[in-house]
């Protein structure tokens, strides 16, 4: 394909997958404050927890919302007709143990992403951005001790499946195909890996990561290991996403996760902001974890905020959305 017939117009008609959820969210609102019209597809319009996002500025002309499921490959067909570039972002996060991960997990996230390709090239989508996560980065054991993990490096499905981490594996499966499909059928697409994402919530539920932090807020946390855990603001992956779609030269995966912690260090610096709640203790310490690498995302222009800023709006927007008792 031509690269003139790759550009990329700037606030063009686009469409993104799961728009009511924590990350579509904040791409919405993001992708219509840059002037793009949006079709954006949900399972249920109709659906309460999907309202916020018509209140969003500009959204009364350039947000559409579509019905779509991502096994139903027609309902992705009609919503992305018509747009240059596809964000998908929808994709199954559980909060809890999973019955039955092929149905639950696999298919949405595997069978899911390849109706979204195919209909991106039946329509000719000039640019399509999936959203993997770190999930598909880090579960890698061959890995060598000690060296930081770039976008080398994928995890291994067959120790997901062993150690019956679903969701790393839905997520590997789902990015590999992805890369797969793009060679055979010459689709451009690009994939950002976001680590563990925190930050203010729009939406009315409450997604995975979100319970994670609110967990620690509440002492209900229940592992007591002083792990290392990657954070990125959301609104820094609304950011790295839009970035990846807009330059030109943005290629394979970006891993986008901005600051490295230790559970006790996450907990410290919680404490020394909010005194008051009730923080888990006599966490014991484990060895493993390997420190990850945005250094490309970074490369292409990518920037991040400081923590600290990123857990204080975490906490007041729990605060308003009355998550907290105080
Ligand atoms: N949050 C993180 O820490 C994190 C980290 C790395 C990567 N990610 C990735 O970021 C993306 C968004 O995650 P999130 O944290 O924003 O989670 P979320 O709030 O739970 O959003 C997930 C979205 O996927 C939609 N979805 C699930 N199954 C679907 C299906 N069969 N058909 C259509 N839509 C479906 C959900 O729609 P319903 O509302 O209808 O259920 C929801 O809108 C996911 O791809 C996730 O893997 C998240």
């Amino acid at each position: 394909m031509e690269e003139e017939a790759r550009a990329i117009k700037k606030g063009s008609r686009v469409c993104l997958t799961g728009a009511g959820g924590f990350v579509a969210s904040w791409l919405v609102k993001l992708l219509l404050s840059h002037g793009y019209h949006v079709h954006a597809t949900v399972r249920d319009p109709c659906d309460k927890k999907n309202s916020h996002l018509k209140k969003l500025e500009n959204a009364m002309e350039n947000l559409q919302l579509f019905k779509a499921d991502l096994l139903d490959y027609d309902s992705i067909l009609a919503a992305a007709a018509g747009c240059e570039g596809v964000f998908h972002v929808a994709s199954p996060v559980p909060t809890t143990k999973v019955p039955n991960p092929e149905v639950e997990l696999i298919s949405p996230a595997v069978t899911g992403t390849q109706n979204v390709l195919k209909a991106c090239s039946t329509l000719r989508v000039k640019r399509v951005v999936v959203v993997s996560s770190g999930a598909a980065v880090i579960l890698n054991p061959h890995w060598p001790k000690g060296k930081v993990m770039d976008e080398e490096c994928w995890s291994d499905p067959e120790h997901c499946r062993m150690t019956e981490n679903w969701y790393c594996l839905s997520k590997t499966l789902a990015e590999a195909d992805t890369f797969k499909y793009a060679k055979e059928n010459d689709l451009d697409v690009v994939t950002v890996c976001p680590s563990m994402v925190l930050g203010p919530i729009m939406q009315p539920t409450l997604n995975a990561s979100t319970l994670f932090l609110i967990n620690i807020l509440k002492g209900l946390r229940e592992s007591k290991e002083n792990s290392l855990y990657h954070t990125v603001d959301v609104r820094d992956v609304a950011d790295a996403l839009l970035l990846v779609y807009e330059k030109p030269e943005a290629s394979g995966r970006y891993i986008c996760a901005s600051h490295p912690i230790k559970i006790r260090e996450l907990i410290d610096t919680l404490r020394s902001i909010y005194p008051n709640y009730n923080y888990p203790n006599n966490l014991t310490e484990v060895d493993y974890g390997h420190l990850v690498s945005s250094e490309k995302l970074k490369k292409l222009g990518w920037k991040c905020r400081p923590l600290k800023e990123t857990l204080v709006d975490s906490v007041e927007s729990y605060k308003e959305a009355g998550l907290l008792n105080n």
